[in-house]
């Protein structure tokens, strides 16, 4: 069971960390701020800006739960480990199902962007939809897949990289300066997450050992 802080500390970090996750899922209202004239001009135009903001929100939410999972031996040390597991299942879904409109709300113009964007980055939108989909239901299903789900899931990594790439390959929004700062930091911070995780000396032997335990009896 790690330490909890003292009450006064951890009503200051608790409030400071849901800001800054506030601050996260408010990003992409901001970043598209310069389409609110043209967005509600003709359905064309709200089609299209729907689905760069569900895209945006989605790569937000899956920024979030990078950080709950990589960062959680620190974060049960102020928030409640059964709520933090609940928000992290939550989080993931709310990002699937933005991920999941951002295709479905791209595909009246699927054929114009396949033939005009980069064909890698467009390609890489789709795997990383198969993937996310994949870990998301292993980890769902961690009784079924006891023995490979956490290392599966240690992929979600990989995947918030790839789709962080190919909204700034091939996104409506790429050459904003915003957007490239709010990526190129939510790309560094997942370095970090990883680099905190993997520095652990017993996060690889867990990798190996302790998938056998139920997601009920860990921390996200
Ligand atoms: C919605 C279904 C999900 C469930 C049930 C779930 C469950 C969990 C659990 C139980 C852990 C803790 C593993 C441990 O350390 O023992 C974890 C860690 C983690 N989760 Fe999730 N998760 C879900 C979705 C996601 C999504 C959508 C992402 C990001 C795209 C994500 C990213 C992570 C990361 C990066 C870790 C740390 C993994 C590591 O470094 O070993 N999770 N998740
Ligand atoms: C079938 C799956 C996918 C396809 C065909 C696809 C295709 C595209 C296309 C054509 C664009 C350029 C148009 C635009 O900016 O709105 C785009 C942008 C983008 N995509 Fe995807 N994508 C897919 C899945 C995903 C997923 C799963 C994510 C994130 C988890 C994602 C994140 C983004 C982001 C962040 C942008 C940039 C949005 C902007 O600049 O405003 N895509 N995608």
């Amino acid at each position: 069971m790690a330490e909890q802080l003292s009450t006064g500390k951890r009503r200051i970090t608790v409030f400071l960390l849901v800001a800054l996750a506030l601050a996260v899922l408010a990003a992409p209202f901001f970043i598209l701020i310069h389409q609110y004239g043209k967005i509600f001009s003709n359905a064309e135009n709200t089609i299209a800006g729907m689905a760069s903001l569900a895209a945006l929100l989605a790569v937000s939410f899956l920024f979030l739960e990078v950080m709950i999972g990589s960062f959680s031996p620190l974060l049960v040390r102020v928030f409640n480990p059964p709520r933090l597991r609940r928000l992290h299942i939550v989080l993931g879904l709310f990002g699937l199902a933005l991920a999941l409109a951002h295709f479905v709300l791209l595909t009246p113009k699927i054929g114009e962007h396949f033939s005009t964007d980069n064909r890698v980055f467009f390609i890489a939108g789709p795997i990383v939809l198969v993937l996310l989909i994949f870990t998301i239901a292993t980890a769902l299903m961690s009784r079924k897949f006891s023995r490979s789900w956490r290392s599966i899931h240690v992929l979600n990594y990989f995947i918030l990289v790839i789709a962080i790439v190919h909204g700034l390959v091939i996104g409506d929004d790429a050459g904003m300066l915003a957007l490239q700062l709010l990526f190129y930091g939510y790309l560094t911070f997942i370095f970090i997450g990883f680099v905190y995780r993997a520095s652990n000396t017993g996060w690889r032997h867990s990798l190996k050992y302790r998938h056998r335990r139920k997601p009920a009896e860990t921390n996200p």
